[in-house]
């Protein structure tokens, strides 16, 4: 079984998000299961200084604007890979997705058509002689692979999307539609059109022969208005074909018995490290010692992610005698709205502001509880970080944040807690600041019983989340779509 994996980030090399985690770990797990996989990335700088080259390019000559593009052979980490050599489209330093003023790339539609465009040329068999049995795209930016490879026609590789955030759909004016080079009919509510623009969601969705997207308790809410961002309708028609696959962890980047990045190592046979490690967070960010849980937050600054009800939350923090340590980039308004909290709860509130791969880890490392008060969440890993890291998360029923923790705090109470899900964290329903209240006063009851918290700590961090598990469930799924490969 061949699989031409598409997408855009990959940890250490490039990383925007819990993306880059997974396209780091996932095709590993996949290659150990027997799979002979390949990626496939836009040739960005930092994608093209940490591959090691690997044969000749094979060159594509012109396509969307760019005079010439390659595909260069090469090995990521362990694995082999095609980045495409396209300079004027994908030569820029910073993030992938958007410029240095914050905004997206205007010529976003061509670049990331190009990524599409080139995963269906695998299928004539002319790059190299490796001809995918499936190729699997993820998110908007390979949102156009599975219509290209419908467009060319014949019986060629099947095709998986995975959704890993319906809220970014690389929708473009309907004047663009002639720069992909897509037969015209593919511009019709029965293709790519939304609205009366193009998305790169929508086709992803339409054309694949299966989607996934990362949680089970995700896959059904996007069929709901709610959840869905417009492409509900669509989803409840392909809900045949339309399943959820939680994400693991790389336990080789998140493991607290051998994490370089923390000040002190321990497990959950040997937590003496972990008070270290609390001890040195408080420091860092100037927080004296305190009679309440430490809240650690590590996260994207949008709506998304509720931190903006984390704010309005922070008397009850206080209550307890808790104090938060942020570390968080994104929108202006919440970046500033979090400064302020700081000023005006000094020794309660301390925050840093940009993207910090070694002091996210000291903060899982070094927090009672992980903060993720997410209104929607397609699967979350911060909360699996946290509890590998003896950090109980406190985080909205939703998404993959459902699929994964379960209330641990109403002893004795009416509990959301299956009978085989033993309590690991906090969970609230509604995505308002009483709710979130409520579930920070029950962390604040239970870690007045250390006996209690302890137990139910210990429990979390001997949790399996590796990858191997959805491994063997994307490995089912491209056996069904190709049964003789
Ligand atoms: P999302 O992909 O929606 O941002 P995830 O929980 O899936 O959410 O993944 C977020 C990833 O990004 C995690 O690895 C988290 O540790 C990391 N991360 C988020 N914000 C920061 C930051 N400011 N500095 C360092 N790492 C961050
Ligand atoms: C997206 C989602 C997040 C998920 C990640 C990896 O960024 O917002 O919930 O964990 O993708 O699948």
């Amino acid at each position: 079984m061949r699989v031409l994996y598409v997408s855009t980030e990959v940890h250490p090399a490039l990383k925007t998000g819990g993306l880059a985690d997974v396209n780091a770990a996932l095709p590993g797990a996949l290659a150990s299961r027997g799979i002979d996989v390949a990626l496939l990335l836009p040739g960005f700088p930092a994608l093209m200084e940490a591959a090691t080259a690997g044969g000749a390019p094979v060159s594509l000559g012109a396509a969307f604007g760019c005079p010439l593009v390659n595909l260069m052979p090469c090995r990521l980490g362990d694995l082999p890979a095609w980045l495409i050599d396209a300079p004027a489209l994908y030569g820029r330093t910073g993030n992938p997705y958007v410029g240095p003023d914050g905004q997206d790339w205007p010529d976003n539609a061509r670049r990331f058509a190009l990524l599409g465009w080139v995963a269906a040329r695998f299928a004539d068999g002319g790059i190299g002689d490796w001809r995918p049995d499936i190729v699997h795209s993820h998110d908007w930016h390979a949102g156009l692979a599975g219509a290209y490879l419908r467009a060319r026609g014949g019986a060629g590789p099947g095709s998986v999307f995975t959704v890993h955030n319906l809220a970014y759909q690389g929708n473009f004016p309907a004047t663009t539609f002639p720069d992909l080079a897509l037969p015209p009919h593919f511009f019709s509510m029965h293709g790519l059109e939304f609205h009366g623009a193009l998305s790169f969601m929508k086709a992803g969705l339409f054309y694949a022969d299966r989607i996934t997207t990362v949680s089970p308790t995700y896959a059904r809410e996007i069929q709901s208005a709610e959840h869905g961002f417009g492409m509900e309708g669509l989803l409840r028609s392909r809900a045949g074909a339309l399943s959820g696959i939680l994400n693991g962890v790389d336990t080789s980047t998140w493991d607290p018995r051998r994490d370089p990045a923390l000040p002190a190592r321990f497990s959950a046979d040997a937590l003496e490290g972990k008070a270290v490690c609390r001890q040195a967070l408080r420091a860092e960010f100037g927080l004296p010692q305190a009679g309440g849980p430490l809240f650690g937050v590590v996260s994207r600054l949008t709506a998304q992610k509720g931190l903006d009800l984390l704010l309005e939350a922070l008397p009850a923090i206080a209550a307890i005698d808790g104090q938060g340590a942020l570390l968080g980039t994104g929108e202006r308004a919440l970046e500033a709205a979090w400064q302020l909290a700081a000023a005006s709860h000094p020794g309660r509130v301390a925050v840093r502001h940009g993207y910090d791969e070694a002091l996210a880890h000291r903060i899982f490392g070094g927090a009672d509880i992980i903060a993720v008060p997410s209104r929607f969440e397609p699967c979350g890993l911060t909360q699996m970080y946290g509890l590998l890291y003896g950090a109980l998360p406190l985080v909205r029923r939703t998404g993959g944040l459902a699929d994964t923790v379960h209330e641990a705090g109403r002893v004795g109470a009416a509990t959301h807690t299956a009978a085989d899900a033993p309590g690991n964290g906090f969970v609230f329903e509604l995505p308002h600041v009483t709710d979130l209240s409520a579930a920070i006063a029950r962390a604040g009851a239970l870690w007045r019983s250390p006996t209690a918290w302890q137990a139910v700590r210990n429990a979390g961090m001997r949790a399996e989340f590796g990858w191997a598990h959805a491994a063997g469930h994307y490995a089912d799924l491209y056996r069904q779509i190709r049964p003789e490969a």
